[in-house]
């Protein structure tokens, strides 16, 4: 496994592969990144994981400066994973001075998360640009729990012609349905117990849709009255939406529905979605 953390080392390495995938992240594995690993092995051959804490995704009051990391631990779960090239620029790597050109994908950023984080998705956006131009992954994996992030990717990946096919990978669960996330690691031993909830709202939506509830509204209120049982928990949103452009749906029909909240678990504030097909 080699270690990069200059881009034209990161090329010159690059060379030597044929397809190659792509898992970009921003350190502090689980189990979450070690499937898509497996994934992009299985689909490509060889694999690349970038760590990179981007902190242009991050707004004023979040957690860029307190966000988990563990290099170490990230390298040795990396090695038994396996993995060919590890990608670790340093911030003035990825920003130098004078950086001055931003991604900025409209529409499908203006709901849900990136009306609650103003200016995340243009910092995913622009980073995941730049690491696919770096790296220049024949594929590059991504996991359904961000699933905003997901269909923001995939539009910039189709409108900027970028030759890279985005692969979503299955969100990967604890055994009682949280969701795994580097964020999960905030959690008091009763928050982490309470942050169930979010699995369990979204279930219940899931069921309602099985029994044959269409109404959007409907639905979403399920979600609410699961939450609003929890305590320690503060719902930002629950939404009901098109699984391509995201707007809120009154009916669920062919399309299906993305189900997703965004909740706070004491001061940590948690996603997660659920994609509905039609039976
Ligand atoms: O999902 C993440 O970890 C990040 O948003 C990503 C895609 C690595 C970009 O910084």
């Amino acid at each position: 496994m080699q270690v990069i953390e200059t881009i034209g080392d990161f090329r010159r390495a690059r060379a030597a592969f044929g397809r190659l995938g792509l898992v970009p992240t921003m350190g502090y594995l689980h189990e979450g990144h070690l499937s898509l690993v497996r994934q992009a092995r299985a689909t490509c051959g060889a694999v690349a994981v970038s760590i990179f804490v981007n902190p242009t995704q991050f707004g004023p009051q979040e957690d860029f400066a307190t966000y988990p990391r563990d290099t170490e631990r990230d390298m040795r779960l990396l090695r038994s994973a396996p993995t060919d090239l590890v990608f670790v620029p340093t911030v003035s790597t990825m920003y130098p001075q004078g950086f001055a050109s931003l991604v900025e994908v409209a529409g499908v950023t203006e709901v849900l998360e990136g009306a609650a984080r103003p200016g995340h998705f243009r910092g995913v956006a622009t980073v995941v640009c730049k690491l696919l131009n770096i790296v220049q992954p024949t594929h590059a994996f991504f996991g359904q729990k961000d699933a905003q992030q997901v269909v923001v990717i995939q539009t910039m990946v189709r409108d900027l012609n970028l030759p890279t096919e985005v692969v979503v990978g299955p969100t990967v669960r604890e055994p009682d349905g949280l969701a795994m996330s580097s964020r999960n690691t905030y959690l008091s031993p009763p928050e982490r117990q309470a942050a169930t909830v979010l699995y369990r709202a979204l279930v219940a939506a899931q069921q309602r849709y099985a029994q044959g509830v269409r109404e959007g509204e409907a639905m979403r209120q399920t979600m609410h009255q699961v939450l609003d049982r929890e305590p320690l928990a503060r719902t930002d949103y629950v939404s009901v939406a098109d699984p391509r452009t995201l707007q809120e749906l009154d009916a669920v029909g062919d399309q299906g529905a993305l189900l997703s909240m965004a909740v706070f678990i004491g001061t940590t504030r948690l996603i997660d979605a659920l994609l509905l097909s039609e039976p």
